[in-house]
């Protein structure tokens, strides 16, 4: 299987490292869920027979099933209609606001897609009241023929995946049997902070939640199920001890991941500090 990238630019996605990551996973899968599936990197670039992909981000989701319930013609079409219609390009940021404030009106999903594309770094980003908030895209973000290429390959990889968007302890996991594989990739509590200052219009991750999901992942262990954990053990001089410790004590495997990890907040690029990114897996 070459590796696809999803048509988006998911903050933490794992795009760049998902070979290193993937050399630690199952080697035949049948069933996977991939609870955090953000932009869906890692889904479509796991070979299993049935997928399912929860995130709580219901507008990624949303958009992530219009893909699934459309043809890719009709996508397309849709999506060039509508650049045409808005006039939307690389450097016209009134068309872009224009576009932004429809959106923000009438919530499709295809149409977020589209804005995310014209936007600033290619982010979904929202205020409390859940609208669309990013500004504009100047100069660099257009849909361009590499998002294009990228859309026409996740269409064709997307067939047999579920999504759902729930909280990852809502996920119904009765759907899942002895040496099936669920990958956790859940924001980290000591890093990418991106994800806790509340522009993403979603509550923040916590101790607690990290918590939930340490208990989560020993119940299922011991229903026979493999899991995977990204994480960062150590992130400029902070150290996840609840982590480290949890991993220690159920003697799970803590494997490295050798990436200097430095797309998930633009202040962390300081060489001074290095980042420890590691995988978990009870197998
Ligand atoms: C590191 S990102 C996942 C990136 C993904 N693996 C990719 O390659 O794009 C973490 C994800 O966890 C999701 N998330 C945060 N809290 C959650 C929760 N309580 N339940 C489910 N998903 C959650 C976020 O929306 C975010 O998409």
């Amino acid at each position: 299987m070459t590796i696809a990238k999803a048509p988006f630019n998911y903050i933490g996605n794992k795009y760049r490292i998902i070979s290193d990551i993937q050399s630690f996973f199952p080697q035949s899968v049948d069933t996977m869920v991939d609870l955090f599936c953000g932009g869906c990197d890692v889904t479509i670039n796991t070979p299993a027979k049935r997928i399912y992909a929860n995130d709580i981000n219901f507008f990624v989701i949303g958009i992530c099933k219009e893909f699934q319930d459309h043809s890719t013609d009709e996508i397309l079409d849709y999506i060039d209609v509508m650049i045409e219609r808005w006039h939307l390009s690389k450097d016209n940021k009134a068309g872009y606001e224009d576009f932004r404030r429809y959106y923000n009106e009438t919530r499709k999903p295809l149409d977020l897609y589209i804005l995310m594309c014209y936007s600033f770094n290619y982010q979904f980003r929202f205020n409390t009241a859940h609208e669309y908030n990013n500004p504009f895209g100047k100069n660099r973000s257009c849909f361009n023929d590499t998002m294009r290429r990228n859309l026409v390959e996740f269409k064709k990889r997307i067939d047999n995946v579920t999504f759902s968007s729930q909280d990852f302890t809502e996920f119904d996991f009765s759907v899942l049997h002895e040496g099936d594989f669920v990958y956790a990739d859940p924001p980290y509590l000591i890093s990418c902070g991106s994800y806790n200052d509340g522009k993403r219009g979603f509550k923040g991750w916590t101790q607690q939640d990290d918590e939930r999901l340490f208990v989560l992942l020993d119940t299922l262990s011991e229903r026979g199920i493999f899991f995977a954990l990204s994480n960062v053990l150590e992130h400029k001089g902070r150290r996840n001890e609840k982590l480290a410790e949890w991993a220690a004590e159920n003697q799970y495997t803590v494997h490295a991941i050798n990436f200097s990890y430095d797309n998930c907040n633009y202040h962390a690029n300081n060489k001074r500090n290095v980042t420890k990114e590691i995988l978990i897996t009870n197998y």
